[in-house]
């Protein structure tokens, strides 16, 4: 371990030596002459990072970016989307000029969105396929290339291939003035990396109170501390850079519901958008190049729409919807992920209990379909690629064409796990169950607000639905557990019952293994196994029959009889042996009290459960009590 964090400590100092590069302009042309991907603009540099991470796209399947698939689970239309935008801006094509704006209902993922493209520039500018240089104490770190006059860039283009775009900023032609002698080829360039903590190349604008907010807050403000010294508002040194639209340049602005604030930020961002520039103070325009990314939800984006005065931003903003995911199978992948980050991992998860909160949650956010025979269930379960009686994976696209608001509206992960968590942290629990969340799901209804009555209803029946596919698998879960031995037990019961067929049908007697005493076939036994198939006592010497023929002709061909050889038996041997499942389930809800044969089979069930299937000793007695009150309805 110590040798392991010194090494580490010495790697990380080599990083940042690497990471430490410093020259002039002239060293900084050299290296964008040999790779003009270094003087990429903010939107290039961000499409480049979520390609270098992998795109896959199985056939006709929906392309998927890796960049996003740690963290994000069934929004890939949307998340394809934002990579388009950055794909046509990457290309200098006008919708770089225009703010992305992700609209979504509460906790679908919006936030998280544009985190990870923070924290992936933060990354990829470490990375040597992200450099990004700047001239030394610029408060806009901006790019070097700026220093280079227009009369030079058409040759520099036509020569090297290499596009510049922008003006330096007022500090920096003052700089290149006073302290370079006009020098270009001398100014000081030197490595960088995003960090919006230091704030550089990734800035965040959050709304506070309209009317008091400052917009120097974004643009940046008369620094006090040095305009009594230079005298004038209008000389660079005596302004502050340091607005949140200067720090993010080159990178990644964000601005928090930007359909919130006062119409003056507006105008800026309008102004920054349309024309890469920033209205500062006294001075002319500011060049900029960032991304603008904003988030919203969709009452707010429809009176926004609705607002006559809002329609410049509106035709300057790019607009992606972000719906839930409506999969389960993903659904569970993102309780997962949100537990895993939260300090409950010592509590034990039974099988099922996140897929049946999964199912709740999007059965909320779906809308009925008009196809016929269409039930929520079925829908929730074509769209996870499961496949329902009557309709094919084809039906899902009508499915999703006939529905362009799904996914708008219902329940959010963050909303299921909180009621995960108070359902947790309750004094002794140890373990929670399927039944546990649903339960504490409904508890978190009344609390909630914004749910309406009819709302009310309705989450309510959909934790019914949910509940009632529970208690299909839980039956299914136990019949599991109990027949783990199933050939063996089913082997014994056949070879028993073919016994006595045989005594019967040749009118002997059958030999009792241990006492060898001469038995009369076993009436009570051959029944009970044949009337699971509905045979009737008059059928009964028929279907033994069959069966004995069956046997004959199976050994005429070199081959045995078994369970599976006679469909029907086949069946009646099944139902024969759920049926005893069901009893010896019963005795553990019962106040019976089980006999020894009987508790040893509740021990086996239990033992498999927690061996094989996922289990605490907990949720596995809690689903066999829960299954023994199913099944004794
Ligand atoms: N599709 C998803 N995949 C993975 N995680 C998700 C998904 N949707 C939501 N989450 C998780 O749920 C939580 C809430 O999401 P987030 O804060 O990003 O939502 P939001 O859309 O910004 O919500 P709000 O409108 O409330 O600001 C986050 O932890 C996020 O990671
Ligand atoms: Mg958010
Ligand atoms: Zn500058
Ligand atoms: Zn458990």
């Amino acid at each position: 371990m110590g040798l392991d964090i010194i090494r580490r400590l010495e790697e990380y100092r080599a990083d940042e030596k690497r990471l430490a590069w410093s020259g002039t302009f002239a060293d900084y042309f050299e290296l964008v002459r040999q790779d003009p991907r270094i003087a990429r603009l903010a939107h290039a540099r961000i499409f480049d990072m979520i390609v270098d991470a992998g795109v896959t796209s199985e056939g006709s399947e929906q392309r998927r970016h890796e960049f996003f698939s740690d963290e994000l689970f069934g929004i890939d239309p949307a998340l394809d989307q934002i990579v388009e935008y950055f794909h046509s801006a990457a290309q200098r094509l006008e919708v770089r000029k225009r703010i992305l704006l992700l609209m979504g209902p509460v906790g679908g993922g919006k936030s998280t969105i544009v985190a990870m493209l923070k924290r992936g520039l933060e990354r990829y500018t470490r990375a040597d396929g992200g450099a990004v240089y700047a001239i030394a104490g610029c408060p806009m770190h901006e790019e070097p290339l700026h220093l280079i006059p227009h009369e030079l860039r058409g040759d520099v283009e036509k020569e090297y291939g290499i596009y510049i775009e922008g003006e330096l900023c007022p500090r920096c032609r003052y700089r290149l003035e006073h302290d370079y002698d006009g020098r270009a080829e001398a100014v000081r360039v030197e490595r960088i990396v995003f960090s919006e903590k230091a704030r550089r190349g990734i800035g965040t604008f959050t709304p506070s109170d309209p009317k008091s907010q400052d917009i120097s807050e974004i643009v940046g403000g008369i620094d006090l501390s040095t305009i009594g010294e230079v005298g004038t508002e209008s000389d660079p040194r005596g302004y502050r850079f340091d607005g949140e639209l200067n720090i993010a340049n080159r990178g990644i602005m964000e601005f928090i519901e930007m359909l919130k604030v006062d119409e003056r930020f507006l105008y800026v961002l309008l102004t920054l958008s349309q024309e890469q520039n920033i209205k500062t103070g006294r001075f002319s325009l500011i060049y900029a190049d960032e991304v603008v990314v904003s988030h919203t939800n969709e009452h707010e984006y429809q009176s926004f729409v609705g607002n006559k005065k809002s329609e410049a931003l509106q035709d300057r903003i790019i607009l992606v919807k972000v719906p839930y995911n409506l999969q389960v199978s993903k659904e569970v992948r993102i309780y997962e992920k949100l537990l895993k980050q939260s300090n409950l991992q010592n509590v034990h998860i039974a099988p099922h209990a996140l897929h049946t909160a999964a199912m709740f949650a999007v059965l909320s956010r779906l809308e009925p379909s008009k196809k016929a025979g269409m039930s929520l269930m079925k829908k929730l379960k074509l769209y996870d690629g499961e496949s329902v009686d009557g309709f094919t994976p084809k039906d899902v696209r009508d499915l999703r064409d006939e529905a362009v608001r799904e996914g708008m509206d219902g329940i959010s992960p963050r909303y299921v796990i909180n009621r995960l968590s108070s359902a947790l942290v309750k004094e002794d629990v140890t373990c929670i169950n399927a039944i546990d969340a649903l339960r504490s799901l409904r508890g978190g209804l009344g609390q909630h607000t914004s749910i309406g009555r009819d709302q009310h209803e309705r989450l309510l029946n959909l934790i019914g639905e949910a509940r009632r596919d529970y208690d299909e698998i839980a039956k299914r879960e136990v019949q599991r557990a109990f027949v783990y031995a199933f050939d063996e037990s089913a082997k014994t019961l056949l070879d028993n019952y073919l016994d006595n067929v045989e005594a019967f049908c040749n009118k002997t007697k059958i030999k009792d293994p241990i006492t060898e005493e001469e038995l009369e076939p076993d009436e009570n036994l051959m029944r009970s196994i044949e009337e699971q198939i509905g045979i009737v006592e008059n059928g009964k010497r028929a279907f033994r029959e069959e069966i004995l023929i069956r046997i004959s002709s199976l050994a005429r061909r070199g081959q045995t009889f078994d369970y599976t050889s006679h469909e029907r038996l086949k069946e009646a041997i099944e139902k024969k042996l759920f049926a005893d499942l069901r009893d010896v389930v019963k005795i553990t809800t019962s106040s019976k009290t089980p006999d020894a044969d009987q508790l040893r089979r509740i021990n086996d069930v239990v033992d498999r459960l927690i061996q094989d299937q996922g289990y605490c000793s907990v949720c596995a007695n809690e689903l066999l009590r829960y299954v023994g009150s199913l099944l004794s309805r």
